[in-house]
């Protein structure tokens, strides 16, 4: 089996399919056969300024799907022939076979998810990196600390009565979070543009506003009105965003915001114990249960529309390109 991927040489460089070298799975680990690729800010990031990039030449790329090729030694829940989604996850693991933009790649077995057989590769291609994102704001201790709901499970009734605020609603991750959010029951405020509303509310907002409105904090606040705010998710976060979030948390006493972005994150920020304990329940309860079951059931919906740019590796310099030029619910991909 050979295999080919799209490398950076240098910061600023464009992507060149070369020949790379076969990912071995070790302990935890398996190896993909990639039907599927899908494009992320960071993506944009590591070409243009090698944010987090600790050796040159760079495979670029987080969000695969495809076919289990191989699995290493303890890998029981997935086999050989299985679909899949998969975060590569190479930021937090350090391996360089772990990352997205080629043919075979590795993954963390708990980052790996089966898909249903009705689950296109594409579709599947556009979860990983932006539920893994989702997922860790809003239920991992150390941020919102939601309880994690199973895909499967009711809602409690009495989680009506609480309030989380997602800023963003219609990106890949602020989609995640408005259909983990309303899996756990709360009442889910999104903002989002006008086009966007339906679609939004589709995934489980309870109301959308539009995050363009002059005075869309007041009326967030009043439609917040005699609930008890858990917290807000801002998947934009920019400087606006996260001072209109932090406008509606101080109304209510205060809270914790969850931010997806150091927009220029330097690599010593990334911690070396990663994975924690608190993050590796996480993707536990998320990869292990609510992705395949979630895609099942329907509680699990891609919010955005595929953008598919086209066939092989040498198309992904092209996806780039095209998320370069700004996306509104979409989520570029290449098929492989
Ligand atoms: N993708 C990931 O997995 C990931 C992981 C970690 C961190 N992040 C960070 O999270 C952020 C979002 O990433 P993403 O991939 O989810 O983005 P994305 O899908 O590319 O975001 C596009 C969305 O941004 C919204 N938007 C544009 N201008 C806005 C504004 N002024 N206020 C609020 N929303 C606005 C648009 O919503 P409307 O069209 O409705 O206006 C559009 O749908 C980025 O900063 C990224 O670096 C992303």
């Amino acid at each position: 089996m050979a295999n080919k991927a799209a490398y950076l040489s240098a910061p600023g460089s464009k992507l060149e399919v070369k020949d790379a070298p076969l990912g071995k799975p070790g302990p935890g680990v398996v190896l993909i056969r990639n039907h599927a690729v899908a494009v992320n800010p960071l993506d944009i990031l590591q070409q243009d300024y090698g944010v987090l990039i600790d050796e040159w030449p760079h495979i670029t790329g987080t969000d695969m799907s495809g076919i289990v090729e191989e699995v290493g030694e303890g890998v029981t829940r997935l086999k050989k022939g299985d679909r899949v989604a998969a975060c590569a996850a190479r930021i937090i693991t350090k391996d360089p076979a772990m990352t997205a933009f080629q043919n075979y790649a590795l993954a963390p077995a708990t980052l790996a998810a089966k898909i249903p057989d009705e689950t296109s590769f594409i579709t599947a291609s556009m979860f990983p990196l932006a539920l893994a994102t989702a997922s860790a704001g809003l239920f991992q201790s150390t941020y919102i600390g939601l309880p994690v709901p199973g895909a499967a499970d009711t809602p409690d009734l009495a989680a009506k009565a609480k309030v989380i605020l997602i800023w963003s609603g219609a990106s890949s991750v602020g989609s995640c979070a408005v259909q983990l959010a309303a899996a756990c029951g709360l009442t889910v405020l999104a903002t989002a543009s006008v086009k966007n509303k339906g679609r939004v509310e589709e995934l489980g907002a309870d109301i959308v506003f539009d995050h363009s409105k002059a005075d869309v904090v007041k009326d967030i606040i009043a439609a917040a009105e005699g609930k008890m705010v858990v917290g807000a998710f801002d998947a934009y976060s920019s400087a606006a965003s996260l001072t209109h979030c932090a406008d509606v948390l101080h109304h209510f006493g205060g809270g914790y915001i969850n931010a997806v972005t150091p927009r220029f994150v330097e690599a010593a920020t990334i911690p070396e114990d990663r994975p924690s304990p608190d993050e590796l329940a996480t993707w536990n309860n998320v990869w292990l249960d609510f992705l395949e079951k979630g895609l099942a059931n329907g509680k699990l919906k891609a919010g955005t529309t595929p953008l598919v740019v086209g066939t092989g590796l040498e198309k992904c310099q092209e996806a780039l390109n095209r998320y370069r030029q700004g996306v509104s619910a979409e989520k570029v991909v290449v098929e492989l």
